[in-house]
């Protein structure tokens, strides 16, 4: 039988016992013990753009030109609802998660069919971002991680993890295995634990922050990844002895021409990427993820997201980012089928097994000089762009939708769609036939000391090899935009598959 090494933890449920019993000071949440050290081995579309007026731009420009249906409780838990209480005397997200009927879950599987997700409950469908409205709950466990193809949620919280020297391969399953565990839960409109908040002893801290109580799920979901250093350290050595299973392509992504990485916005062995359609629950998640991890992992960086920059599903209507053109209108979305085997899901023949089912996330904080932007001419922002502003279309003609046509010219034998513009050069027709499904957020984060907005595109993009993301951006080397944004941040990680009920996320890596 193993004690816990750490105290300060929350979080474990799976085969962990908890006693009633008050804590020792400095312990979170339930006092627990593991039963055994090998049981853990095992183990809405949103509203229209407002600015419809836009619609009507013309293609050219010259003359301007100047998973499905779980259970969110794991199996030793009880499945019983906790009373139906919040801190404000309201009703819990548990019960109102309880409150609806089958028959608002049943429509809600319908509408969501579509894009291959079920969510669980719902009882508003319209008025948010992600299509799924305030109360839906997309399942935890599937073939794949949510997070991905789910349709692109509101908001986001983006967290990276330092792992502690004194973690050890045990220590690290364990980890693993709470934040499954409590994602699994948060998810679903849950608390980290059945009462966690106020139910709990009056003489420890609550396993649960609180500032949920009361919301509903909100469409949450919780994607985890591994980064290279959890193969490596920075001196080469093999902490948990995952090196030989290192994915070939996981590593620091090349430096790029223009580069302005910051060390202490890039990096890191293990993310969490939290998306949700409200802000506070998204924060919730990320704040108790930390939690748990207390001793074990540290926050080395982290970021808030306050609009999507992409749409994931045909459903959806597509976003702006800050420079206020449209993004994600050419997007793999998740009704792509057989292109997301193409282009997002590590197939089994890519090695190794272990990531089968999974994806490489690239995460890069992109600064906008939002300033300098504003000053640009119209027609010259769609050049550097492609793309109309209003519409969205492409500059070579048509609507929103119509592919471009980079060999069209105008009167006077120019392309419509200029060499350095972005769109031609991220292309997969300029890119040897690379894809990726892009999930990014516009941010703002406060203003530097000139004055200047601290605002940008935290740049999300989910490929089967990293390679896609490398031909893409240097490719992007020649573009346009380029005088327009300064990359500032840059990681890379490998998001194992999806989750089966009774294990941990990325438990094929460890067996
Ligand atoms: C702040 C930086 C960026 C801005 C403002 C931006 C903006 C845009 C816009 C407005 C579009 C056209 C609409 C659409 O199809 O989504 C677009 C398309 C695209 N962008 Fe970006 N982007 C940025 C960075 C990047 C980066 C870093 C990459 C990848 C390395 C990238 C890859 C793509 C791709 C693949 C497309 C679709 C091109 C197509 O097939 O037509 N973008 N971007």
């Amino acid at each position: 039988m193993a004690t816990q090494p750490n105290a300060g933890r929350v979080g474990a449920q799976r085969r962990i016992e908890t006693s009633a019993d008050a804590q020792p000071a400095g312990r979170v949440g339930a006092q627990r013990r593991i039963e055994t050290s090998t049981d853990l081995d095992t183990g809405s579309t949103p509203s229209a753009p407002t600015r419809s007026a836009e619609a009507g731009s013309t293609p050219s420009a010259p003359t301007r030109s100047a998973e499905a249906g779980s259970t969110p409780s794991s199996p030793t838990r009880s499945a019983e609802p906790v009373p139906a209480r919040s801190a404000a005397g309201g009703v819990s997200r548990r019960g109102l998660l309880g409150l609806l009927g089958a028959g608002a879950a049943g429509a809600a599987v319908g509408a969501a069919s579509a894009t291959g997700i079920t969510m669980a409950a719902t009882s508003a469908m319209a008025g948010t971002g992600s299509g799924g409205g305030a109360a839906s709950a997309y399942p935890f466990f599937g073939a794949h991680q949510a997070g991905i193809v789910t349709p692109a949620q509101d908001r986001l919280h983006f967290a990276a993890f330092d792992v502690a020297s004194t973690l050890d391969r045990t220590g690290l399953i364990e980890l693993l295995t709470e934040w499954t565990d409590a994602a699994a839960r948060l998810t679903q409109g849950l608390e980290v634990e059945e009462g966690g908040a106020v139910g709990g002893s009056d003489y420890a801290p609550p396993a649960d922050t609180g500032e949920a109580l009361g919301l509903p799920a909100s469409g949450l979901t919780i994607t985890f990844g591994f980064g290279p250093g959890l193969f490596t350290d920075a001196s080469g050595a093999d902490r948990f002895g995952l090196a030989a299973r290192r994915p070939a392509a996981l590593e620091s992504l090349p430096r790029f021409q223009g580069d302005a990485l910051q060390p202490e916005r890039s990096g890191g062995d293990l993310c969490i990427q939290a998306c949700a359609d409200d802000p506070q629950v998204a924060v919730h998640a990320i704040r108790n993820l930390s939690r748990i991890a207390f001793g074990r992992a540290t926050l080395r960086w982290s970021q808030l997201g306050f609009g999507r920059t992409s749409s994931t599903s045909t459903a959806q209507a597509t976003p702006r980012n800050l420079f206020g053109f449209k993004d994600g209108t050419a997007n793999l979305k998740a009704e792509d089928g057989s292109a997301l085997d193409d282009h997002v899901w590590v197939q089994s023949a890519d090695g190794p097994a272990w990531l089968a089912g999974g994806s490489f996330l690239v995460a890069r904080r992109i600064r906008m000089i939002i300033e300098n932007w504003d000053r640009v001419q119209l027609g010259e922002q769609e050049q550097l762009v492609g793309r109309s502003k209003g519409e969205g279309a492409p500059l070579s003609g048509g609507t929103e939708f119509t592919e471009p046509d980079f060999e069209a010219t105008g009167a006077t034998g120019t392309p419509l769609i200029d060499t350095k513009a972005h769109v031609r050069l991220a292309h997969h027709s300029s890119n040897g036939g690379a894809r990726m499904l892009r999930r990014g957020y516009n941010f703002v984060d406060g203003n530097d000391e000139l004055g200047r907005l601290d605002a940008g595109l935290f740049f999300l993009s989910y490929q089967r090899s990293p390679e896609q993301f490398i031909a893409v951006q240097r490719s992007l080397a020649a573009d346009g935009l380029n005088e327009y944004l300064k990359h500032v941040g840059s990681a890379i990680f490998a998001v194992p598959a999806g989750v089966r009920e009774g294990e941990y996320v990325g438990q094929a890596l460890f067996a």
